[in-house]
């Protein structure tokens, strides 16, 4: 049967790429940017050791001296997407895409406790007027890790008392932008936020503490449900879930006990108890997936050495299939791949990673799964949090030091000549 007759993904398939405020707009001012701030010299200093975190960068060669840099950490003017939003919405558009993610920056609208910014919430309407007029579905994330520096400063997500406030600029989504929208995300990676800033200390506000650690989690839930309640509350319809990190975890020897013992508890640990947790309050499953990790011995990590990214992060794109098939049977909900990409800025491996991706979402699709969309991360290459700029996710190159131009890869010719076939 030739290809573009075996139909597999539905019509409406949701065709689209992520992003994040903090990491494109430019000109932010949250709890981030002041920690990159006080952090640059010293990520610059020991970028060798921070490279790929836990594992070493391939192109360690390529990108040391950019890694070196202290400016490397700073988001800074970003890539002046706030600016240049419609822009690269033409660019989204003339990659076929169909869906769009991404954030309303809570720092902007609510800049002060209690003081609204108009001119930030008429910012996003029309961010959000500009994907409609494209036939783009815009996909808006409440809360990508960032928060309002005042926030921040009464202890954030740490206590519970703070909640309150999260729920009051829920409140103002819910009113101001849910109109236009059938899709909203509350929250990105709770998990990989509570781990990353309250247990292994290395994103602010940078605790080492697992109870903290674990105020955090539970509080996200709380917020979670808060936000999902108010949401429906104001938009009976409106769909809503979690971008949660979901990985594919599985025993090096399945033979093994302590490997395989590694192994439930991780999956539990990692990627059930949240969702398990709000199970009612969410009406599909978002997974940002890139990573399958390989357990051996006792709680040990032990990926194969290659294929790696940039950031020295295994690659198993079609370690998406299983994962889809157990968040599948766990909850029986549509699931949105709302994250998934590669660092590589060769575009040497994303062609293949979309590829392999698009694979495991048909068999998933075949075996009965069902997938309402998937979202590349990332549109344009963007800050990389502790990692800087050096990582390049973009299916569009950004070149930071003339003008900020924007050049399509290879890779996402490709990826939009797919969506054309699939569509
Ligand atoms: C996050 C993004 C990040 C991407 C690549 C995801 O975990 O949501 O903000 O840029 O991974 O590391």
């Amino acid at each position: 049967m030739p290809e573009d007759e075996n139909k597999q993904f539905p019509k409406n398939f949701l065709w689209g790429a992520s992003t994040s405020g903090h990491q494109v707009e430019g000109g932010n001012h949250d709890q981030w940017t002041i920690w990159e701030k006080a952090n640059a010299e010293r990520l610059a200093k020991d970028a060798e050791k921070l490279q790929g975190w836990r594992w070493n960068s391939p192109v360690w060669e390529d990108i040391k001296k950019e890694a070196k840099d202290p400016q490397n950490y700073i988001s800074g003017k970003g890539i002046d997407h706030y600016n240049r939003y419609k822009q690269d919405f033409d660019l989204a558009k003339q990659l076929n895409l169909n869906a769009f993610r991404f954030t309303v920056e809570w720092s902007r609208i609510e800049p002060e406790q209690g003081k609204i910014d108009q001119e930030a919430i008429d910012h996003y309407k029309d961010y959000i007027k500009e994907l409609k007029k494209r036939d783009m579905e815009p996909i808006l994330n409440i809360w990508h890790w960032t928060v309002p520096v005042w926030f921040e400063q009464k202890g954030g997500f740490k206590h519970r008392r703070n909640l309150k406030y999260f729920k009051n600029f829920v409140h103002l989504v819910a009113t101001e932008f849910t109109d236009d929208l059938e899709y909203v995300i509350t929250l990105n990676e709770p998990n990989v936020y509570a781990t990353f800033s309250y247990q292994l200390g290395m994103w602010p506000p940078q605790e080492k503490n697992v109870i903290s650690m674990l105020k955090v989690y539970l509080n996200l839930v709380k917020a979670h449900k808060t936000a999902y309640y108010l949401l429906k509350q104001q938009k009976p319809n409106l769909q809503i879930g979690v971008a949660t990190q979901l990985a594919n975890i599985q025993a090096k020897d399945p033979h093994d006990y302590s490997d395989e013992f590694s192994t439930r508890i991780m999956r539990f640990g990692w990627n059930w108890w949240f969702l398990n947790r709000i199970k009612h309050e969410q009406d599909f499953v978002g997974m940002n997936y890139y990573f399958t990790d390989y357990y051996n011995g006792w709680f040990k990590r032990d990926d194969p050495t290659v294929p790696r990214s940039d950031l020295g992060w295994y690659m198993e794109p079609e370690g998406l299939y299983p994962i889809l098939l157990r968040a599948w049977a766990h909850y029986k909900k549509p699931i949105i791949v709302t994250e998934n990409g590669v660092a590589d800025f060769k575009d040497e491996y994303r062609r293949w990673w979309i590829e392999e991706t698009i694979v495991a979402m048909e068999r998933a699709v075949s075996e009965g799964v069902n997938i309402r969309g998937y979202f590349h991360w990332s549109l344009l290459d963007n800050f990389e949090w502790a990692q800087g700029w050096w990582p390049r996710f973009g299916l569009v190159e950004v070149d930071r030091q003339r003008g900020m131009r924007r050049t399509v890869r290879k890779s996402a010719e490709w990826y939009a000549e797919r969506i054309k076939k699939l569509s």
